[in-house]
């Protein structure tokens, strides 16, 4: 059985003080069953890079993972604003969100940037959390596949023998800080068809053991029946990931 990954993009969010209170808030709630809820799950936050260390430090002995939301592809050099994938595992970062499509949208990434990074980001030994999704256009226009899995095999290019350290992210640009989610039906249509591509390009096994996480308005109140499809591999969650009580409450996430 895969693990489910329930991970909190905070995105540009919080501060250093703010974000040591949330991860204690968190750690008060989690850490009692910790040991439980580590049997088929995995949590990880992704704090904005410049909070990492005070992150690191609030999660200290615990078993939350911690995440970047970004990084460059080189490890060092004259990239000003840009924070490389060493410098993120100094701090016992573990995951690396890549593509997100904020970044796409909002930054003009482009799928060849984004395969350099995750490309990087498996040479340093960091997990990337590849992100894809359509618009509501290309939805409406009946691209939907075509677009997330074109972005996956640009995104997923050269990956061979590491593919097991790959998380993908389904998140519908148009279900992103909406508050409209893809139904479980719809979501699972998109994640079989990633699955199905993933056993092309890695075959069985890998495809099998990969985790696909689906994003966009998940909610304590959508949760459940979004994991209860059987390709949806857990959350990558962003808004409902600022609140304790309610980030705490999704990754308690249970099949209906
Ligand atoms: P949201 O964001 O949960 O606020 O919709 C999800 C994401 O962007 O990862």
């Amino acid at each position: 059985m895969r693990k489910w990954l329930i991970a909190g993009n905070w995105k540009m969010n919080l501060t250093a003080n703010s974000a040591r209170a949330l991860i204690a808030d968190l750690r008060k709630d989690l850490d009692r069953d910790a040991a439980v809820l580590a049997r088929d799950r995995d949590i990880m936050i992704a704090p904005p890079a410049v909070i990492i260390p005070a992150a690191a430090q609030a999660l200290a002995g615990s078993s939350i993972a911690l995440g970047a939301q970004n990084m460059h592809f080189e490890d060092k050099g004259a990239f000003t604003g840009e924070i490389s994938a060493p410098m993120l595992s100094q701090f016992g970062v573990s995951h690396v969100i890549l593509g997100h499509s904020e970044r796409r949208h909002i930054f003009g990434e482009g799928d060849d940037l984004i395969n350099r990074k995750v490309l990087s980001a498996l040479k340093n030994r960091l997990s990337p959390i590849l992100c894809v999704g359509e618009t509501e256009q290309e939805r409406d226009r009946g691209n939907t596949l075509s677009v997330v899995l074109g972005q996956l095999e640009r995104g997923l290019a050269a990956v061979n023998d590491q593919s097991e350290r790959v998380t993908v992210a389904y998140e519908p640009v148009w279900a992103i800080g909406t508050g409209r989610n893809a139904t479980p039906e719809q979501a699972q249509e998109v994640h079989g068809a990633i699955r199905e591509a993933l056993r092309d390009l890695f075959g069985h096994q890998a495809a099998d053991t990969l985790r696909i996480l689906y994003g966009g308005s998940v909610t304590p109140e959508n949760v459940d029946s979004l994991v209860s499809k059987p390709d949806i591999d857990g959350a990558l969650v962003g808004g409902a990931s600022l609140k304790a009580e309610s980030f705490a409450r999704i990754v308690r996430a249970r099949r209906a």
